[in-house]
């Protein structure tokens, strides 16, 4: 065991339906965890639903349910999103459950006692339809620029945290961390926020009552924002579990889209100081995935479910397909026609190809028992290469690199295969040469599917029973178990199969 790892996703808010933008997120953090497993790491993968405010409340009521009605409903569909695609998250997180308002309050009364809480009169303009805040500038001929209504002028008393205090702290912070925000052009863009100077924000409502109360001023509920970034620390123990919060705090990776990049690298950190705890390792903020392609230009992302997918292309499919496309920390566009082109090369010709020729020909050739992988075949360099090249990419997360250096590797075999074609040295009678090529092809299959498990966790899995191994690629541990001849696998029985992937045909 290497010590604990722990990441996390957004938890994401109750009113939508889960969609690809959200799986988006959640498969690469899944990736991240699963090869950190395959370290030997102790991990904890954490993702789950943000139930409280403003925006869950007015779904609720627009349907005739309690908030909770509502949250227990969509919080489950995410659930089952996740378990379509295949996501191996430890725990799933409510914010409607106790453990969180114990982890909340906590939190916000160690905030209060250490002096960054403080009661102000705001002073503004507020539109009940919207019960948002407004400032002149906002609106449009002296009107809410949403309802197109009067505003009414409101002096409240409300709590705010003291967010400006924190201004130099965290400029201090991200200067002599550079790794806490990736990619660097988010860490720069985070600074030059940072430099613009912070204003203290009111943490609480009085005016809705859909949240978790304060613990010394009942009256006023916690701002859903304050209330969801908190989830990070209730998931391990914060308030509750001492021992289990000292061994997980603090987090080696938050993973998130740039659209709530500051709430994690501005605001989050600086409640963190403001408790007197540790800041994140890591806040990975990737990029915003948009709708191209034919197909589905006329459909809005938030349209496109895990569920429309997965019964065309599997869920390793829809998992290679979204980590793989784009490069992680970029914007990017899904077209359904891409995807199938994608899926075609690189799943069904290049990985099932080399799989089932491989597979049919030891099956046929070799009476369907592994032969011995030389210790130095031809392949033996471009698996090391593959290798280092995947762990060092995937430590960046750098996904698209690091599987595509285990595609080179399935490339390089099938070129191997074309060049020495072992169907003619069979048929010339050259029974050793046949095994050679095919005991060096069934090592680099062998390499390909523990490398591949944390993306395509089925397939891999497949194929390793196929190669006549034991157990799953879960149970090997990187990166010794990826390394040329690591395993004796001589005299395994070995299957063909059914084909792994499929061909896609689209009219
Ligand atoms: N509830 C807050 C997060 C609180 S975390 C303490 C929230 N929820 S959300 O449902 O709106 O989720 C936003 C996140 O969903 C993004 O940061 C990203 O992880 C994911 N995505 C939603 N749409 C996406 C795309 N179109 N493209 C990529 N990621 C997307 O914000």
């Amino acid at each position: 065991m290497s010590g604990s790892f722990y990441v996390t996703t957004p938890i994401y808010y109750v009113n939508d339906a889960p969609h690809i933008g959200h799986a988006y997120t959640t498969v690469h953090a899944d990736v991240l965890a699963r090869w950190r497993r395959l370290h030997g790491d102790d991990v904890l993968f954490l993702t789950g639903t943000d139930e409280h405010g403003l925006k869950i409340q007015r779904a609720a009521e627009e349907r005739g349910l309690t908030p909770l009605e509502w949250a227990d409903t969509t919080s489950a569909r995410f659930r089952e999103a996740w378990a379509l695609i295949d996501i191996s998250n430890d725990d799933f997180i409510r914010t409607t459950e106790p453990r969180h308002r114990v982890a909340v309050q906590a939190f916000l009364q160690q905030v209060y006692d250490n002096g960054f809480i403080e009661l102000a009169t705001y002073e503004g303009l507020y539109c009940v339809a919207c019960e948002a805040y407004y400032v002149d500038d906002d609106l449009v001929d002296g009107l809410c620029p949403i309802h197109q209504r009067p505003v009414e002028s409101v002096s409240e008393e409300n709590y705010f945290f003291q967010l400006s205090k924190f201004e130099q702290p965290l400029i201090e912070h991200y200067e002599a961390n550079p790794e806490a925000v990736q990619p660097e052009s988010k860490r720069n863009e985070v600074l030059g926020f940072l430099r613009q100077g912070l204003r203290d924000f009111s943490m609480s409502r009085t005016s809705i009552s859909w949240g978790i109360p304060l613990p010394w001023d009942p009256a006023h509920v916690t701002y859903v924002w304050y209330d969801a970034l908190i989830n990070y620390a209730t998931a391990v123990g914060f308030g509750a579990d001492p021992d289990q919060f000292e061994y997980r705090w603090p987090v080696q990776y938050h993973v998130l889209a740039k659209d709530i990049l500051r709430f994690h690298a501005v605001y989050w950190p600086a409640m963190l100081m403001a408790a007197g705890l540790p800041l994140p390792e890591h806040v990975f903020a990737h990029g915003y995935l948009l709708v191209g392609g034919e197909k589905m230009s006329k459909t809005s992302l938030n349209n496109i479910a895990p569920a429309d997918l997965v019964p065309e292309f599997g869920s390793d499919g829809f998992r290679y397909h979204f980590v793989t496309d784009l490069h992680f920390g970029q914007d990017g566009d899904f077209s359904y026609e891409g995807m199938v082109a994608r899926y075609n090369a690189d799943l069904a010709n290049n990985f099932g190809n080399l799989a089932s020729r491989v597979l049919n020909m030891a099956v046929t050739y070799c009476g369907g028992v592994v032969p011995d992988a030389r210790a130095e075949g031809p392949l033996v360099a471009h698996a090391a290469i593959a290798l280092d090249a995947y762990e060092s990419a995937l430590g960046e997360l750098k996904f698209d690199d690091g599987f595509g250096a285990v595609w080179q590797l399935i490339r390089d075999a099938n070129g191997y295969i074309e060049d020495s074609q072992p169907w003619k040295t069979h048929k010339a009678g050259d029974a050793a040469v046949t095994a050679a090529v095919l005991g060096d092809c069934l090592e680099a299959l062998r390499i390909v599917a523990l490398l591949a498990s944390p993306l395509i966790p089925r397939a891999a899995s497949a194929l390793w029973t196929r190669l006549g191994l034991t157990g799953a690629p879960e149970d090997a541990r990187l990166p010794d178990a990826a390394v040329w001849g690591a395993v004796a696998t001589t005299g395994n029985a070995v299957e063909k199969g059914e084909s792994l992937f499929p061909r896609i045909d689209v009219p």
